[in-house]
């Protein structure tokens, strides 16, 4: 099998590789890098991406899941370049009319779960949730929002305060009006019981919460429908309806953080939260949503945008023409050519691979999650479910030298993570399995 076609990108003569790491190390904040050698990506077509020198990977997370119709779609190259070509404004901000923001609202309106009938948009998926936690808390009068432990919201102050991961959050933050409920884990479940006779312990544990950890009533309560950066933990479909039901009794609003989940990647709707019926007041997104341009959203019922009235919100780039065209375009992308059927198809076929390799490598303790959004567990000892952690970093980087690229997430960083675009195929699938099989036999023998 061949895995690299150097002939597809030029290597680039005046490329210094050394020297940009080392300018990178000494002049940013000194944030992680993916492998102990940092990728230089400079190319990028539909499921591929190449380095500076010329080799080629098939890009299995899609950018940290933010490539949902495949890198450089032809079609939102030509809406944008067309909107270049005629010199269209590229700045109007919220304050004045934009032909590109009203069509993308109307889009996503008429892709979201029912009700939710008023759509905004802003610069990313931190910026989402803060106006989400925002919206319910003026909704409510009340100022707690529930999270789940696992849980990760953002980067922004009140974001992090919801994350559920302490290797998320910064020391001497302020955390204010958090507070977080049990997990909905079953592979390593919190209340040690097995998915078929547990009763959604989990489920109940949020009413407990709220009465032992708020005054009896909340704001809301802000849940991924899969859990992201946690891992890829895959709640049971039951769990929603007993949640939704207990945050409104307690008088909040139920926000469906759909930043990884959405963007047709999980089911045959464009977002989860409709596929699954799931009673929520707002739906955040971002990541996929624009295929890869910065864009974030909220989706929310009148009656909570009504109570924002009166004030005023406002965010200078949030809707920018350029970047409403592309969302707007991988929108329409991803519903015409139908790529929601395609990516449960082929995330079936991944699951069922990596359920055949679990005959093979003891280190796969579980795989979960939707459509294409996939996690695969690493442990040492199936019986002790160690966390097999500094393999998990391996199998990446071997996967990578292969020429496949893929994440990694969970609290403990063992949890191999894959989310490629929604265009791949049978054959490129049959590959990603190739690679991984063999990477996993060379790290855990
Ligand atoms: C579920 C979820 N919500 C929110 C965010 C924050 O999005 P952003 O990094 O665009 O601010 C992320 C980012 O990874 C996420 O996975």
């Amino acid at each position: 099998m061949k895995l690299f076609d150097e002939t597809a990108s030029t290597p680039s003569t005046d490329y210094d590789y050394d020297g940009m790491l080392a300018s990178r190390k000494k002049n940013y904040l000194p944030l992680a890098l993916y492998h102990d050698k940092p990728l230089h990506l400079v190319k990028a077509k539909d499921m591929y991406v190449w380095d500076g020198e010329g080799r080629q990977y098939l890009d299995c997370i899609g950018g940290i899941v933010c490539i949902s119709a495949g890198h450089n779609h032809p079609e939102i190259k030509r809406r944008l370049i067309e909107m270049l070509e005629n010199d269209e404004i590229q700045h109007t901000s919220t304050l004045y009319l934009s032909r590109h923001l009203v069509e993308l609202t109307e889009t996503m309106v008429s892709h979201a779960p029912e009700g939710l009938d008023r759509a905004s948009f802003v610069n990313s998926g931190s910026e989402a949730n803060e106006l989400a936690f925002m919206s319910a808390r003026v909704a409510t009068g009340e100022n707690i929002i529930i999270n789940l432990r696992h849980s990760y919201h953002g980067g922004t102050a009140a974001t992090q305060a919801q994350c559920g991961h302490h290797t998320w959050r910064f020391r001497a933050q302020p955390v204010t009006g958090a507070v977080s409920a049990m997990e909905p884990y079953c592979y390593r479940c919190p209340f040690n019981q097995k998915p078929d006779s547990c009763n959604l312990e989990c489920a109940k544990n949020v009413e407990t919460t709220i009465q032992t950890a708020t005054h009896g009533a909340i704001a809301g309560m802000i849940v991924e429908p899969v859990m992201g950066v946690g891992g890829f933990i895959t709640p049971p479909d039951a769990y929603f309806s007993e949640v939704t039901d207990i945050v409104h009794r307690y008088g909040g609003k139920y926000i469906s953080d759909e930043v990884q989940t959405g963007a047709g990647r999980c089911g045959h709707s464009f977002l989860l939260s409709k596929e699954l019926g799931i009673d929520c007041d707002m739906v955040t997104m971002a990541k996929g949503l624009g295929n890869g341009a910065a864009v974030g959203g909220v989706l929310m019922k009148s009656e909570v945008a009504d109570t924002l009235q009166g004030k005023l919100y406002f965010n200078t780039f949030a809707g920018d023409p350029l970047v409403a065209a592309q969302t707007k375009a991988t929108i329409d992308i991803v519903t015409e050519e139908k790529m929601s059927e395609n990516a449960m198809a082929m995330g079936a076929r991944i699951v069922d691979g990596i359920e055949q390799m679990m005959h093979r490598h003891t280190i796969i303790g579980d795989v979960r999650g939707r459509g294409l959004l996939l996690g695969m567990e690493l442990v040492r000892d199936r019986t002790s479910k160690e966390h097999a952690v500094e393999e998990a970093a391996k199998v990446m980087d071997r996967c990578k030298d292969k020429g496949v690229l893929l994440g990694k997430g969970g609290l403990h960083g063992n949890v191999i993570r894959i989310a490629p675009p929604l265009t791949i195929t049978a054959e490129q699938v049959d590959r990603l399995l190739h690679v991984l099989d063999e990477s996993l036999a060379e790290v855990a023998g």
